[in-house]
């Protein structure tokens, strides 16, 4: 009995210790998106950050036995928040580009996004050909707005903070029309009356995750669970829960 005693007494104290010391409290991983995306990031009913990044970064940071912490910021500033790591990974159907390699790390790629034209129903526009000397909405920041401006000039493109302003300007004729990712562009459209996504494809690109340059070991981290994932099905699991193939 008196031993007993003391065991417990034993098993209490190194709990204790355990738990001052932080042992057993997980790590986290914080992600930094844009969360105005969807189905790729959006505020659900309940305030909570939904949608595909969120659920593939959950399932990354499960594999490395760590909690998700996900802040919401403006696109533009995704960059300098990874490089300041005030958070490890992006993930916010973010375009692999030359540009931001410069600035940051990509994962593999874990989606394909298409750059799409969004009109009225009774546009003129018909195709990419159309778009010369129009006025054209963008979400600043984005690989959208660069194309559009390095095509048909800064004094055309109009950038908004994020899609959903970029739709509520070309419903008020602000701008004759937006260029933005196919997802997000299916999304504004079934959610605004009157509005219409043209089969022309403006540009194909890989979505990835950013991270640091010089946390290379994240990288191999998150690249290692990213394949693990994909080749479970966990990715496509996740993908078709937002995303009905027509
Ligand atoms: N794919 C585009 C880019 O990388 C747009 C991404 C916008 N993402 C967002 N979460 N708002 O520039």
């Amino acid at each position: 009995m008196k031993n007993l005693k003391k065991i417990l007494a034993a098993v209490l104290a190194i709990a204790m210790i355990c738990c001052f010391a932080g042992c057993g409290k997980k790590d986290t991983l914080t992600m930094g998106t844009n969360a105005s995306f969807p189905p790729y990031e959006y505020v659900d009913d309940e305030g909570n950050i939904v949608g595909i990044d969120a659920e593939i970064a959950k399932a990354i940071a499960d594999k490395l036995g760590m909690d998700l912490e996900i802040k919401d910021m403006a696109f533009e500033s995704l960059i300098t928040a990874c490089q300041s790591k005030s958070v490890d990974v992006v993930l916010a159907g973010m375009t692999v580009s030359d540009e931001r390699k410069e600035s940051v790390n990509f994962s593999d790629s874990y989606a394909t996004g298409v750059q799409v034209i969004i009109v009225k129903e009774d546009s003129d526009i018909a195709t990419v050909d159309d778009l010369e000397g129009k006025k054209i909405g963008t979400q600043s920041g984005t690989t959208g707005a660069t194309y559009c401006k390095d095509d048909y000039g800064d004094d055309n493109v109009k950038e908004y903070d994020n899609g959903s302003l970029a739709v509520a300007a070309l419903q008020n004729d602000q701008v004759d029309c937006v260029v933005i990712d196919n997802e997000p562009a299916k999304n504004y459209v079934k959610a605004n009356k009157g509005l219409k996504i043209l089969e022309t494809e403006y540009v194909v690109e890989d979505y990835a995750i950013a991270i640091a340059k010089d946390n290379t070991e994240l990288l191999e981290k998150v690249n290692k669970a990213l394949s693990e994932l994909k080749k479970d099905g966990t990715i496509d699991k996740i993908v078709s829960k937002y995303i009905t193939a027509e």
